[in-house]
């Protein structure tokens, strides 16, 4: 396995493998690599030859210095795993190589941006769809593997490769979960065992808003989430939202469409002590 540590060793290493005929597949990451990662290399290596995994803490995409200085970075780790994983190469520059003296290119992503995470995260998708344009151009794949656990950024992502001509098809993978149900991520380390223990409200309010929405009030789809949040002291809701799969605005009669599967989702964020956790299901994937 390789280790590149600039845009531009990593276009001439993607060079090559697309001139000997190779398809190329990038899983874009911040590091600190879980299962919701892994299973991500694992959809990419059964589609393309080479699956390189990126692994950049995006400066530009924190808008809270605190979470950026804490967000964890094994990066020893992570190249182990990436290696156990069948990885061929990992992309690993630093934020100089990446946002050079000189730097000053944004890229905006449209009305997908505004809703859900973006008033709540203000800069924070411009930050992260910036940094997939250059990884994009850094790797050239042929096909990047995205989680549905960040389902906006995914959403956006799709929007931007399409709208920019990158000719990358974006895949969307399923959210792996612990037992309990709650949706692995880098910052469940930051959890307190008390924590990590009470956040099984997140799934647990999901469940129950899918439940309610058989009966197709929306009013009473958030309201079953929000209470399952609000008994749980250690929890402190930030929002709960139905959407359009496709468009991400905002639902409020579920009786005007079809009750299946990709039509309608919820999503959600919740703090529990400094640690902001989200989360998002199928509305009727049952
Ligand atoms: P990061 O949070 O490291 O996530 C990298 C990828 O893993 C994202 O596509 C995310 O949706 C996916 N992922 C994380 N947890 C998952 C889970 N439990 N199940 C399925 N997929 C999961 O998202 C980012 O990094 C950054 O914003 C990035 C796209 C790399 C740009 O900096």
């Amino acid at each position: 396995m390789q280790i590149f540590s600039t845009p531009a060793e990593m276009q001439a290493w993607s060079d090559a493998r697309r001139t000997a005929g190779q398809r190329i597949g990038l899983v874009p990451t911040m590091g600190a690599l879980h299962s919701g990662h892994l299973a991500l290399i694992d959809d990419a290596l059964t589609r393309t030859d080479q699956v390189v995994v990126s692994i950049f803490v995006n400066p530009l995409q924190f808008n809270e210095a605190a979470d950026f200085d804490g967000y964890p970075r094994p990066i020893d780790d992570d190249v182990a795993a990436c290696e156990r994983a069948g990885v061929t190469a990992v992309f690993a520059p630093t934020a100089a190589a990446m946002y050079p003296a000189g730097f000053q290119t944004r890229v905006v992503p449209g009305p997908l941006g505004d809703v859900m995470e973006g008033p709540h995260r203000p800069g924070h998708f411009e930050g992260v769809v910036t940094v997939v344009a250059k990884l994009f151009g850094a790797v050239r794949p042929h096909v990047a593997v995205f989680g549905q656990k960040d389902y906006q950024q995914l959403r956006i992502i799709t929007q931007l490769a399409a709208d920019l001509e990158f000719g990358i098809e974006v895949v969307g993978h399923p959210i792996v979960r612990d037992l309990d149900g709650l949706a692995r991520s880098s910052r469940n380390v930051r959890l307190t065992e008390a924590e990590r223990s009470a956040a099984v409200a997140i799934p647990n309010a999901l469940d129950a808003a899918i439940d309610a929405a058989v009966a197709g009030n929306v009013d009473d789809v958030v309201a079953a989430a929000t209470s399952v949040l609000a008994a749980e002291p250690a929890a402190t809701l930030e929002y709960v939202t139905v959407f359009d799969a496709v468009t991400l605005v905002e639902l409020d009669d579920l009786t005007e469409i079809p009750h299946v599967r990709g039509v309608a989702r919820i999503a959600t964020a919740v703090w529990f002590g400094d640690v902001r956790l989200i989360d998002n299901r199928d509305l009727y994937e049952r």
